[in-house]
C-alpha cells in the first residue's frame, strides 16, 4: 500500500508527481475549490476552457491537464465532488479522492488539496484515496506489478501537525489495509484459497497482534458436530474448517461475535448452478474474508471491545460425495435442516457459526454473507442489506451510515417461517418463492435464541462486475469491513 503523509505546505510548491484539486458544478459553470491552491492565471484559464476541457465538477468526474510549470508538480489533476457545498460529506471527499486516486494508479507520488479543515474530512480523503489506489497483481507478470503501484500520498490540510490528524492518518492506514486485504482474498482463485488455505491466510493475518485462533479441521469438525460445514464441504476433496478468532483487549467495554460465510467456491453443489457467471462465486467467501480483517483492524486500533469470530469455510462442489436435495443434516446444537437445494448452503454453514457464537455469550451477534441472489434483486449492486433484531439492525444501519457504506434496513416478516417447514426435520433450507433474502434471514433467525443479532446481507456488493466507482474498482470490493469497524468504534464509546 501506499505511503500516507500529511503537509500544511503550499500546495502549488509541493513537489508530487500529480496534484489533486477538486472542482464543483454550479449553474454559472465550474468553481474550483480551495483556491489558494493553485495561481490565480491558471486557474482562470482553467475556468474559461472548461467547456472545452469537458470539465463539469460532476461527482468524480477526473480530468488531467498540464500544470505548465504554474506547479512544482507537473500534472495537474480536477475531481468532481458534485454541487457547491459550504461543507461536504465524508462520502463524498472519500469517492472524490478515490476516484482520483484510481484514474492515478501508476502515478508514483500524488498529492491532494481536497477541503480538508476538520479531522472527518482528513480522514475521509486519507481512507478514499488510499482505498481507491487498490490494485490486485498477484497474477500478473512482475514487471508488470511495479509499474502500476502509487508509492506515496499526501494529504494537504491546515491541520497536518495536530495530533489529532496523526491519529486519524494512523486508523485511514489500518482501515484501508483491512480493505485491500479482504479485496485481495476475494480476488485470490479458487484453486488458490481453498479452505485449508483460507485458514492458513487467517493464521498469518493474526501474527503479532494478540489475537487467539483455533481452526477446526474435518475430523474436529465431526466430533464436534458441525454438520452444516460437514455436509456442504463433503463434496469437495478439499475440506471445510472452522476458525475461531478471539480479541480481548484489557478492559472490553461489550462483547461481540462476528460470523463470516466462506464459501470458496459456489458451484451450487449437486443443485449445479448455470455456467453463465459461475466465476464470480470465488467472492463466495467476501463475508469470512470482511470479518477476518475487522477483527486484525480491531486488534490493531485496540479498540476495548471484545471479539470472537467464526469463519465458516467450505468449498460447495457436486461429486460423489456431496450432500443431495433431500437429505436431512444435523448442524451444531442439534437442529435437523431438510436440505431441498444444495445452492442454498451459506445457511447451512452459518447455522453451525451463528451456534458456536451463542456458545460465547456475547453481547451481539453479527453475520455477514454473499447470501442470496434474491438480495441483489431487491437492492442492487452497490447497497447491501441488514435484517436482525430491531436494536442490533438500527445499531449496524447507523455504524453503516458513519462509515459511508450503503446498506439498508429489511424486515423479517413472521409469516415466511412457514415457507421453511419441513416434512420431515426441523426446518428446511429454502422457502417461499418470493422474498428470498427475507425467507434466508428467517433460517438463521431460528439460530440465534434471542441474543441481539444483525444479518448483513452482501451478495450484489462484494464482488464489483460493473464499472469501477469512487474507491472501488473491479473485483472485490472489501465491504462491510468499515461498517462492522464502525460499530466496534461506537461500541467503544458507549459504555
Ligand atoms: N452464493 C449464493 C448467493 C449469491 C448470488 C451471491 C449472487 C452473490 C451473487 C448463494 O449460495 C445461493 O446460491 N443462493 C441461492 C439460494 C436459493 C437456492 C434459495 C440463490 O440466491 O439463488
Ligand atoms: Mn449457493
Ligand atoms: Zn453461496
Amino acid at each position: 500500500m501506499a505511503e500516507l503523509t500529511l503537509t500544511s505546505k503550499d500546495p502549488i510548491k509541493l513537489k508530487a508527481d500529480a496534484l489533486v484539486v477538486g472542482v464543483v458544478s454550479s449553474d454559472s459553470g465550474i468553481t474550483i475549490l480551495n483556491p489558494d491552491a493553485l495561481p490565480a492565471d491558471l486557474r482562470a484559464a482553467i475556468t474559461s476552457a472548461a467547456s472545452d476541457l469537458d470539465l463539469t465538477g460532476t461527482a468524480e468526474q477526473v480530468r488531467r491537464i498540464p500544470s505548465v510549470k504554474a506547479l512544482a508538480a507537473p500534472v495537474l489533476v480536477l475531481v468532481g465532488l458534485g454541487k457547491p457545498a459550504a461543507s461536504f460529506t465524508p462520502e463524498t471527499l472519500r469517492r472524490a479522492a478515490g476516484a482520483a486516486a484510481r484514474e492515478l494508479s501508476g502515478v508514483g507520488n500524488v498529492a491532494f488539496a481536497l477541503p480538508a479543515a476538520d479531522i472527518a474530512a482528513v480522514s475521509a480523503i486519507a481512507e478514499g484515496a488510499l482505498m481507491g489506489s487498490y490494485d490486485f497483481t498477484r497474477y500478473r507478470k512482475s514487471d508488470a506489478k511495479t509499474s502500476a503501484m502509487t508509492t506515496k500520498m499526501t494529504v494537504v490540510t491546515p491541520l497536518a501537525r495536530s495530533k489529532e490528524a496523526a491519529a486519524a492518518i494512523s486508523r485511514a492506514v489500518i482501515l484501508a489495509e483491512a480493505v485491500h486485504n479482504t479485496r485481495d482474498l476475494v480476488n485470490a482463485a479458487p484453486n488458490d484459497l481453498f479452505p485449508s488455505a483460507f485458514a492458513d491466510i487467517a493464521k498469518g493475518a493474526v501474527k503479532g497482534t494478540g489475537i487467539k485462533i483455533t481452526v477446526l479441521d474435518e475430523k474436529a469438525l465431526e466430533a464436534g458436530g458441525y454438520g452444516g460445514l460437514i455436509n456442504v464441504g463433503k463434496g469437495s476433496s478439499r475440506g471445510p474448517r472452522l476458525v475461531k478468532l478471539t480479541y480481548t483487549p484489557s478492559r472490553p467495554t461489550s462483547r461481540v461475535a462476528l460470523v463470516g460465510k466462506g464459501i470458496t467456491f459456489d458451484t451450487g453443489g449437486i443443485s449445479i448452478k448455470p455456467a453463465k457467471g459461475m466465476e464470480a462465486m470465488k467472492s463466495d467467501m467476501a463475508g469470512a474474508a470482511a470479518v477476518l480483517s475487522t477483527v486484525v483492524a480491531a486488534a490493531k486500533l485496540e479498540i476495548p471491545v471484545a471479539v470472537t469470530a467464526y469463519l465458516c469455510i467450505a468449498e460447495n462442489m457436486p461429486s460423489g460425495t456431496a450432500q443431495r436435495p433431500s437429505d436431512v443434516i444435523t448442524v451444531r446444537g442439534g437442529k435437523t435442516v431438510e436440505v431441498l437445494n444444495t445452492d442454498a448452503e451459506g445457511r447451512l454453514v452459518l447455522a453451525d457459526g451463528l451456534v458456536s457464537a451463542l456458545e460465547d455469550n456475547p453481547d451481539l451477534i453479527v453475520d455477514i454473507a454473499t447470501l442470496t441472489g434474491a438480495q441483489v434483486v431487491a437492492l442492487g449492486e452497490r447497497v447491501s442489506a441488514i435484517m436482525g433484531t430491531d436494536d442490533a439492525r438500527a445499531e449496524l444501519v447507523t455504524a453503516a451510515g458513519t462509515s459511508g457504506e450503503q446498506f439498508w434496513p429489511m424486515p423479517l416478516p413472521e409469516e415466511l417461517r412457514a415457507g421453511l417447514n419441513s416434512k420431515v426435520a426441523d426446518i428446511a433450507n429454502i422457502g417461499d418463492r418470493f422474498g428470498g433474502m427475507l425467507s434466508a434471514g428467517i433460517f438463521l433467525q431460528e439460530f440465534v435464541d434471542a441474543t441481539p443479532w444483525a444479518h448483513l446481507d452482501i451478495a450484489g456488493p462484494a464482488f464489483n462486475e460493473s464499472g469501477p466507482h469512487g474507491y472501488t474498482g473491479a473485483g472485490g470490493t472489501g465491504v462491510g469491513v468499515r461498517t462492522m469497524l464502525a460499530m466496534l468504534e461506537a461500541r467503544a464509546i458507549k459504555a
